[in-house]
Formats: C-alpha cells, structure tokens, sequence
C-alpha cells in the first residue's frame, strides 16, 4: 500500500504522468476526431467560456478554441506541471487541482474531463466542485477516447461494479452533485457522459450532435 505523500498529495499523479507527457501525443495519435465529437457534444457556442480539466498535453484544446471562437475563452487545466507545459503549446494552461479550481462559481458554459474521474482521489467531490464553476444549464462531458473496459485493460485491471463511470452509478453521482445525467456512451470505443449543470429547469432534448444546450 502506497501511502499518500502529505507533502504533495499528487505525487503519485505526477510520478506516474510526468514522465509520460513529452511522449503522450505520439502514443495516442489518432484520437483528434474523438475528441472533436466530444467537443461538438458539448454544444458551446461563439464567444462562450469552456474548461478542459485534467488537460494532459491539451488534446482538446485546439477543438474547444474553435467551438468558441476568438471572442471566447477557453483554459486547460492540470495537476501535472510537465503536462502543463505542453499544454501551453496549445493554449492557455494552469497548473492547479480539480479539487479545487481557481475560478469563480458559475463561471463555465462547459467543462470537459477527459480521462479524468478514475484519477481523482475523491470523483464525488470532483464532480461538485466542477458543478461549481459550471453555469446553470452549462454541460460537462466525462470522456475518454476508448471504451472503459480496453482503458482498465490497458492499466492491468478488470472493470469494477462500483466503477462511478458505470452507467448503472453515474446518473446518482451527477445528481448528487449539481449535475443532470443526459447520455451515456458506455461504448467498446469511447466513453462519452454528458451532464447537464441543474438550475431547476428541464432539460432539453438530448442529442450528441453537439446541439446547443438550451440556456
Ligand atoms: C489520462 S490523462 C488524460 C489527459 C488528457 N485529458 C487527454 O485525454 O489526453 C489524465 C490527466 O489528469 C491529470 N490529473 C490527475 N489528477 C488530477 C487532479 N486532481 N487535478 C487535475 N488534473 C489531474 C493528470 O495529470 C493527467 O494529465
């Protein structure tokens, strides 16, 4: 048993990513289209603010720079300062905790997470604080471009029932945390859940077609 560095409580996090950032594009290359779904699922528009949490190298970044526009604000956000590092090769990037992000409350038209969740040493209280800076009705899409049962594999593990991701736990997560489940793709190629931030509204109609949320 590994116990947690109390010094630096993502050193385990940084151990196992740094190393791994200069090579990480070259190893996942053909991933972009993937991505772009994911971004055209969260339905932002021009001039609109969108998160990429846990951005790694800032593979989503390009994608979410052209679903805003020029007019529009787009941040990647890492605990790991090598993936920082490249990131900024793509746009802006800050090197900071999904456990407590450096933005204010209500800040975000959408957050993107991708390959995030399973890393967090606490998903439920991840999911809240990225409710937090999200808008009301603003979307968050949980992704990983790669079904969940090849990513466990890939890592040396078995898929757990208790897995948040899973489709039969995620939709109580979300709504035990500010979120509104929308649609899963619990699929052999991707995972995509998108969520949909409450604001006692109903939701609109659900599509992965990237059609705007209506807000
Ligand atoms: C599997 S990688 C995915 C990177 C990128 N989103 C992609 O899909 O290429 C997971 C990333 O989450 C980051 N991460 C893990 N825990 C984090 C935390 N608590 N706060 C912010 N980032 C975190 C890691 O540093 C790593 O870059």
């Amino acid at each position: 048993v590994t116990e947690p560095d109390v010094r630096d409580p993502h050193a385990a996090t940084r151990a196992f990513f740094g190393p791994r950032a200069r090579t990480w594009d070259e190893r996942f290359p053909d991933d972009a289209a993937a991505f772009a779904a994911a971004v055209a699922a969260l339905g932002l528009r021009t001039g609109d603010t969108a998160l990429d949490v846990g951005c790694g190298t800032g593979r989503a970044l390009p994608a979410l720079r052209a679903a805003v526009g020029t007019s529009g604000t787009v941040v990647g956000l890492d605990v790991t300062p090598e993936m920082v590092e490249i990131a900024r090769g793509r746009g802006p990037a800050v090197l900071a905790d999904a456990a407590a992000l450096p933005f204010a409350t209500s800040t975000m038209h959408a957050v993107l997470a991708a390959g995030l969740l399973h890393h967090l040493a606490d998903p439920i209280g991840g999911l809240r604080e990225l409710a937090r800076v999200t808008r009301p009705a603003g979307r968050l899409a949980l992704f990983h471009p790669i079904g969940r049962a090849a990513l466990a594999a890939r890592r040396g593990h078995e898929l757990s029932a208790d897995d948040i991701r899973d489709p039969a736990n995620l939709p109580d997560a979300l709504a035990a945390t500010g979120w509104r489940s929308l649609a899963i793709d619990d699929g052999a190629h991707r995972y995509l859940a998108l969520a949909r931030r409450g604001d006692g509204r109903a939701s609109g109609d659900v599509r992965f077609d990237g059609a705007p949320a209506r807000r």
